[in-house]
This record gives C-alpha cells, structure tokens and sequence, in this order.
C-alpha cells in the first residue's frame, strides 16, 4: 500500500497513521477496520462503553498485541511489523503503568532510569560524573514538564497516587515522543491532583501529538480538537468534540451503554 499523506495531499505524512485495523480475540472481535490519523501535534480523544476496544486499540498501535490485519505508519515508516520497542525508537510512546515505577528510588531516579535507557548509555553515562550531571539535569528539565520538579526528590512510595501518574508521562516523555499515546490519565486520581494533571497534560510540548482515552466529557472537551467514538471495536464517528456531543448518533450508543460515561454537553 501506497504511503499515508496528509489531507492536503502533500509529502507531510501524519504523525501516526492506522489503516483497516482488524483484532480478534477468539470469537470476540475487538478491533474492526479500524482508521485513524493523528497530524503532527494533533490533540485527539478517543471514546467510547466499557469493552469497547480502546485500550486494545493502545495496544495494537505500540504492539504489544499483534494485529491480524491492517498497516500502521509513524510519519512515512511502516512500522507494523516493529517490535513495541522500535516502535519507541520510532516516537510512539504510551504512558507507563504506575506499577512500572520504582517505588524506593526518588522521583528524579526514576526518570534518570528512563532516560539513560533511552539513550542506551546507562552503564557508560554511570561512570562519568560529567554525564550524572548532565542527566540530572535533563531529569530536572524533564519533571518540569509535567510540573513534578518539587518533588524530585521525594521517594516514589512517598508520591500519592496522582503525582504517581504524573510521573508516568515524564517516563514517557523521557523517551522523547512524537506520538504519545495516554489511556485514562486521570483515572483513579483524586479531583484536585486530575486539575493538576489535566493542565500538565495541556503544557505537554505542542508539537507532540497525543490520542487520549477519556471517559469524562469535561475533560474531552477542553482537551480534544478531534473525538473518535469506539463502539463494539467500530469507528463510530470521528469529528470536533461539538459535533461529536450533539450528534444523536453517539448520544444513543454511549448513555445507552450503562451512562458511563460523564457526559453532559450542558456542563
Ligand atoms: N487479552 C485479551 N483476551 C481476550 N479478550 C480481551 C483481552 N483484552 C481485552 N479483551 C476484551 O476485549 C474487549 C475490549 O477490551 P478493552 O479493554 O480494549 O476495552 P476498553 O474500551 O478499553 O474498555 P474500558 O473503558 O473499560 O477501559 C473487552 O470485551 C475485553 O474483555
Ligand atoms: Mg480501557
């Protein structure tokens, strides 16, 4: 297949492009033709029930599941037959998990591990003082990112758990995204620390471009130029979040679906 270009249909491919993405699980398919474009910088909300396939859709996209047909390319590299981590080579990085943190090391530790991994230098960056501080340094630089600089050297056991997934993203920004994929990030995190995070999340450097997983319209909203709603591993729309939140369409399928979803367009 030929390359993805842009809608212009000049030589700027998208940041990630996914075509015709399709995923069984047994009898279950969670991910049906699935099509999606994220321009460089783009800020784009996916959406949709419980099971819906969002997270498997993550997955797919890094790699750590495989597809069982469809393409996905970051810029103008075929990546689908990459490994999750040459695709992180590549620029497409999702969120670590809270438990992949180290709890005893400090803040600023965590993210030094981070990024001495990425640069595939730990052992010989170790050896030279220079280099420590120059790693500091960049951790510093790195945790101001998503605000987390104070705590640089608290202990990660000490962090509540918001601050903890704050942390999360300066992982993943240490490994210098151009796509940053983020599944739920305020999920299970106390109302004042999710402001936090949602205003680190609106800092996160421009020309990044990040799909997030959200289930609170609130949050879509002021996020979101783009929505792509998922239904039962479907694309059931993909437009502004106005459209989107109007649209009778999605209304039926989302508040239809248990009402999970915080979803007011009053609001
Ligand atoms: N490894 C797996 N093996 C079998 N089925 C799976 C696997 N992972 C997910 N599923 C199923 O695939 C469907 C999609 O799950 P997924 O976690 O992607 O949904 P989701 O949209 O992220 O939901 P939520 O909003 O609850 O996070 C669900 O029915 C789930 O049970
Ligand atoms: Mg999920």
């Amino acid at each position: 297949m030929s390359e993805p270009m842009s809608e212009s249909g000049a030589s700027t491919p998208y940041a990630l492009t996914a075509r015709g993405l399709h995923k069984r699980f047994g009898g279950l398919t969670v991910a049906d033709n699935i099509h999606l474009s994220l321009p460089a910088g783009a800020r784009h909300a996916l959406i949709g029930p419980n099971g819906a396939g969002k997270t498997t859709l993550v997955g797919l996209l890094t790699g750590l599941l495989r597809i069982d047909s469809g393409q996905i390319w970051l810029g103008s590299t075929d990546v689908t037959r990459l490994s999750p981590q040459a695709r992180v080579k590549h620029g497409l990085v999702r969120t670590f998990q809270v438990n992949s943190l180290f709890p005893s090391l400090t803040v600023r530790q965590n993210v030094e591990l981070a990024l001495s991994e990425h640069a595939g230098t730990s052992r010989s960056m170790l050896r030279s003082i220079g280099s420590l501080t120059h790693l500091a340094e960049r951790a510093l630089a790195t945790l101001a990112q998503v605000g987390l600089e104070h705590e640089a050297g608290r202990r990660v056991s000490e962090l509540a758990y918001g601050p903890q997934r704050l942390l999360e993203i300066a992982l993943a920004l240490a490994l210098e995204p151009r796509v940053l994929l983020l599944d739920e990030p305020a999920a299970g995190v106390a109302s004042a620390d999710a402001e936090r995070m949602m205003s680190a999340i609106e800092r996160l450097p421009c020309d990044i471009a990040i799909l997030m997983i959200e289930h609170d319209m609130r949050i879509v909203r002021r996020f979101a130029q783009t929505v792509t709603v998922l239904v039962a591993g479907q694309v059931l729309a993909t437009d502004t979040p106005e459209a989107i939140m109007t649209s009778e369409a999605v209304r039926r399928v989302y508040l239809g679906s248990g009402g999970q979803a915080r979803y007011d367009h009053r609001s």
